[in-house]
Order: structure tokens, then C-alpha cells, then sequence
């Protein structure tokens, strides 16, 4: 089975800084750790009214990342002024997201079938700069195929619905955790490259990280909170753990089923 990556989104290490107009805590030095713990490469996403990752933070980023020769993926917004913040910084990979600014987080996909028009020329001249594009999308076969068609490598599915049904106890986190099942094999036989990401925690990652179409995570909130009890770390070890095992045990299922 293909290996399994750990994006460690490291913004809200900047929202307890800008909740005191600080200098501290500082997302660089998480992103150090980060990478030193088992990390394999750093997310942030810089968002349009700059909540938490400033403009300050992505140079700084940038920077380490490359230094250190690991993947920085940048998420943004389909707006001009990422688009030239993406080309000047030419991050490995750069994630498209919704984004509205009352929103709390991204609180669902890309419509990427919606804005085909306008996405497709961004994910030209990105993927002509060098840099990976992906679609943040949920598990919805038709969002798939229009990544496809605007010519992105990677989607990304939104795995909040799913860990939210499952924090909650709610009985749809069965059907939700099917779908992204069924989306991220119709990526794979598409040739998208699959990632997840989005609310993922401890008792989460172990079903999403056994989807055996899916090589990156890129998880954030949760780590940083756990890091406030164990550190940054050991919260990325213990993740990484989980990871590992649920990749190798659905390995050995996949094993045992072809026997
Ligand atoms: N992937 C994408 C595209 C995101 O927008 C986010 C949130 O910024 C994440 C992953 C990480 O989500 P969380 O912080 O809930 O782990």
C-alpha cells in the first residue's frame, strides 16, 4: 500500500498569538517541531482577512520549509491576490478552498463544477509555475470529475462532516465515512492523487488513514489543542502512530482478502 504523508497545519498556533496582538506563540517555530516530530510537510493557509497566518508568517515559512527541503502546501481562496502571493512564493503544493469571512473555518468544499471557468485558468498557470494544485472538495462523485476537468493532480476531501457525525455519535457517520470511501476510489481511477483533511483527531484518523487511495492528512485544530495538554510533538508522534497502525492493518485486511 502507498505510504501515508502528515501535512501539519500549523494556523491556529497563530490564532493564540493574534488572539493578544503577540509575537508569540510563533507557527514557525510549531512548524519546526512540527517536521522534527514525524511531520512530512507544513499546511497553513492564509486567508483573505489574515485571521490567523500573516503574509509574515508565509515568507517565514517558505523559507524554513525549503531550507529543510520539505513540502510547504499553501491554502487559499481562488482570488488574484493569492494567486500572485502562490506564484511569487511557489509553494510544492497549493490547496484551492471556499472561502466566505463569516465563516468559522472551511465549513465545506470547493463547488468546483460551479466555478470551472474561473478555476481552470488558475490551476493552469499554477501547475505551469511548478506547483501542485489541489482541490478541496466533499466526497461528492461530481465535484471529482470536475477536478478532473480543470486539470487539478491532487483533491483533497473534506472529512468534517464525517469526524463531526462520529464526535457527536451521530448514526450518519457510517453512510458519510462510505461516501468519502466511494469518492476517493473514483479519484484514484480518475488518476487524482487523494488526500483528506478537516476535523480529523485521534479516534478519526484511524478509519480515514485506512482508505487505501488516500496518501496525505493534513491535520491542524486538533493537534494544536492536544499540544496544549502533551506538546506539539507528542501529539504529531501519537497521530503518526495512529496513522502507521491503521495503514498497516488495512494493508494486512487487503492481504488477507486477496489470499
Ligand atoms: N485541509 C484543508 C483544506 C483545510 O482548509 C483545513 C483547515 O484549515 C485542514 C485540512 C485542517 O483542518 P483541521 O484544522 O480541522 O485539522
Amino acid at each position: 500500500m502507498r505510504p501515508l504523508r502528515l501535512g501539519v497545519n500549523i494556523d491556529h498556533v497563530a490564532t493564540v498569538r493574534n488572539a493578544r496582538g503577540e509575537t508569540y506563540p510563533d507557527p514557525v517555530r510549531a512548524a519546526e517541531i512540527a517536521l522534527s516530530a514525524g511531520a512530512d510537510g507544513i499546511t497553513a493557509h492564509l486567508r483573505e482577512d489574515r485571521r490567523h497566518i500573516s503574509d509574515a508568517d508565509i515568507d517565514a515559512l517558505a523559507d524554513i520549509t525549503r531550507k529543510r527541503g520539505r513540502p510547504l502546501n499553501l491554502e487559499m481562496a481562488v482570488t488574484a491576490e493569492m494567486e500572485a502571493i502562490a506564484l511569487a512564493h511557489l509553494p510544492h503544493a497549493a490547496c484551492l478552498v471556499p472561502e466566505r469571512r463569516e465563516e468559522v473555518t472551511t465549513e465545506g468544499g470547493l463547488d468546483v463544477a460551479k466555478s470551472h471557468n474561473t478555476i481552470a485558468p488558475l490551476v493552469g498557470r499554477l501547475s505551469a509555475a511548478g506547483v501542485r494544485v489541489s482541490c478541496f472538495i466533499d466526497a461528492d462523485p461530481a465535484q471529482v470529475a470536475a477536478a478532473k476537468s480543470v486539470g487539478a493532480a491532487v483533491v483533497e476531501f473534506h472529512t468534517g462532516a464525517y469526524c463531526e457525525a462520529v464526535r457527536h455519535r451521530s448514526p450518519s457517520a457510517p453512510q458519510l465515512l462510505e461516501q468519502l470511501k466511494a469518492a476517493a476510489r473514483e479519484a484514484a481511477r480518475l488518476g487524482l492523487e487523494v488526500h483528506a483533511g478537516h476535523g480529523i483527531d485521534y479516534e478519526t484518523v484511524k478509519p480515514i488513514a485506512a482508505i487505501p487511495e488516500v496518501v496525505e492528512l493534513n491535520i491542524g485544530h486538533f493537534l494544536i489543542g492536544e499540544a496544549i495538554f502533551i506538546g506539539l510533538g507528542p501529539a504529531i508522534q501519537r497521530m503518526r502512530a495512529l496513522m502507521d497502525e491503521a495503514r498497516a492493518n488495512s494493508h494486512e485486511m487487503a492481504e488477507e482478502l486477496s489470499k
